[in-house]
């Protein structure tokens, strides 16, 4: 699944230059030099003889056409339908922290309801004191707020768990991304119903075709649960739940119910299907763990990795990758280049926030030997990312769901990368 490379840059026109930029003693960054007669300088390109498209040509703006390649995928062989699927997010060509609209990965277990907010209606039943009806306009009159999260499906590195199997980060990492959400806090609603004695847990409905439904706790729901009817600055996309979703920080993607038009207040959990024979964790012991919802730490080098080889040659190589933690912020990522032998720490750069993606970044000089690359991340709560050796001492090898061992990228002599495993 290596996407098309760009032509190495011939070594003989090569040179050093000081790196301007003084990170951790990275002292010269390589820089191809413009020989005098380069096409590219002397030339004048198509671009610069005539006007361009004015204003307005694009009402609603897209990429670079020369960006077509970065989209989300899917793996075809993996669902029977792909209405019942999910695509990834290609985390290879993104930088930062935020997952551009267009490129969240999605996950539908009925298709995408493309839903008319004017007949959209927010339900609030059950154990209440008042069961109440909200159109779109009732939500966006009550007070909101803008937080950052991610979003990582349960089953995200679920097909690694016996072993490397995807080539590339989008398919083993990419059932994650990271928006800014504008949304009511859930306790705002829940308050204006008001809860009756004994209220312990509350159950979000989706209006899609699989009517979606999950289970959670009273306290969850009163803490930092949203319902939110934005996602970066924009209303939800249809394949994001518009026109409203469910937020619940730091927990499994499935708890996130899209296109909610219910919310029903009880005295303990459904057990519903998406609790019972999904999303439960199959033990050796024969017994299944349930209620499962936090996000563990977690961390992926997204560059390079077997979509994204290194093209450059030896020399200055910048590493990058992301981390994230449902438990808190992501404090510190080591990275190796040995396959977890010898460790350095890497740079976080961007915001840190609680429950978000976290940028991280090691430059190194590639001495175009082979390499082993890993990434381990630790988190605010003290948890630190574990082996997939660990990981399966721990649960077995019949789990699915929250697969969070340290992935292994084994580097080539001639840049390419392959998804492995070392023990
Ligand atoms: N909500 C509804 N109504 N229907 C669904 O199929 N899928 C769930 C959850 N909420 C789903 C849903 C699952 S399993 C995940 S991982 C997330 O939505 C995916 O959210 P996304 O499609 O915005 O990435
Ligand atoms: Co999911």
């Amino acid at each position: 699944m290596t996407e098309r490379k760009s032509a190495p840059p011939d070594p003989s026109r090569r040179r050093l230059i000081r790196g301007a930029l003084a990170l951790g003693g990275a002292a010269a960054i390589p820089a191809t030099a413009r020989a005098a007669g380069d096409p590219a300088i002397t030339e004048l390109q198509p671009w610069m003889q005539y006007l361009g498209d004015g204003v307005d040509a694009r009402p609603y703006g897209m990429p670079s056409e020369h960006e077509v390649d970065v989209v989300r995928r899917d793996v075809p062989w993996l669902t029977a339908d792909p209405v019942s699927s999910v695509n990834f997010t290609p985390l290879h060509k993104l930088d930062g922290i935020i997952t551009p609209n267009g490129l969240c990965f999605e996950r539908h277990h009925g298709g995408v309801a493309e839903v008319d907010p004017a007949v959209h209606r927010l339900m609030i039943n059950g154990l209440v004191d008042k069961p109440l009806v909200f159109t779109m306009e009732d939500i966006k009159r009550f007070p909101r707020v803008n937080r950052l999260y991610f979003l990582e499906c349960a089953a995200n590195s679920g097909m690694e768990w016996r072993g490397a199997q995807l080539n590339g980060c989008q398919f083993t990492h990419g059932m994650v991304h990271c928006v800014m959400y504008t949304g009511v806090p859930l306790r705002f609603l829940l308050e204006e119903a008001g809860l009756k004695p004994g209220a312990a847990w509350i159950m979000p409905e989706g209006a899609d075709a699989s009517a979606m439904t999950r289970s959670i706790p009273m306290e969850k729901a009163l803490d930092d649960c949203l319902v939110a009817f934005a996602m970066n600055g924009e209303a939800l996309r249809p394949e994001q739940g518009y026109p409203l979703r469910v937020v619940v920080p730091g927990w499994e993607g499935n708890m996130w119910v899209k296109w909610l038009r219910r919310i029903e207040v009880g005295d303990q959990p459904w057990h519903h299907r998406e609790e019972t024979s999904k999303y439960t964790d199959l033990m050796a012991s024969g017994k299944a763990r349930r209620f499962t919802w936090e996000m563990d730490i977690k961390s992926v080098i997204t560059n390079p990795s077997p979509q994204a080889p290194i093209t450059h040659g030896k020399g200055h190589t910048v590493l990058t990758g992301l981390a994230w933690s449902g438990r808190g912020t992501v404090d510190r990522v080591d990275v190796s280049l040995d396959g977890g032998r010898n460790w350095q720490s890497a740079r976080i750069d961007g915001p840190s926030l609680p429950m978000a993606l976290h940028r991280f970044y090691y430059e190194f000089d590639w001495d175009g030997a082979p390499l082993l690359l890993q990434s381990r991340a630790i988190d605010s709560a003290g948890h630190v990312q574990p082996t997939k050796k660990a990981l399966r001492t721990a649960r077995g090898e019949n789990s699915i769901y929250h697969n969070n061992g340290i992935q292994t990228w084994h580097v080539l002599k001639t840049g390419e990368v392959e998804n492995v495993e070392v023990s």
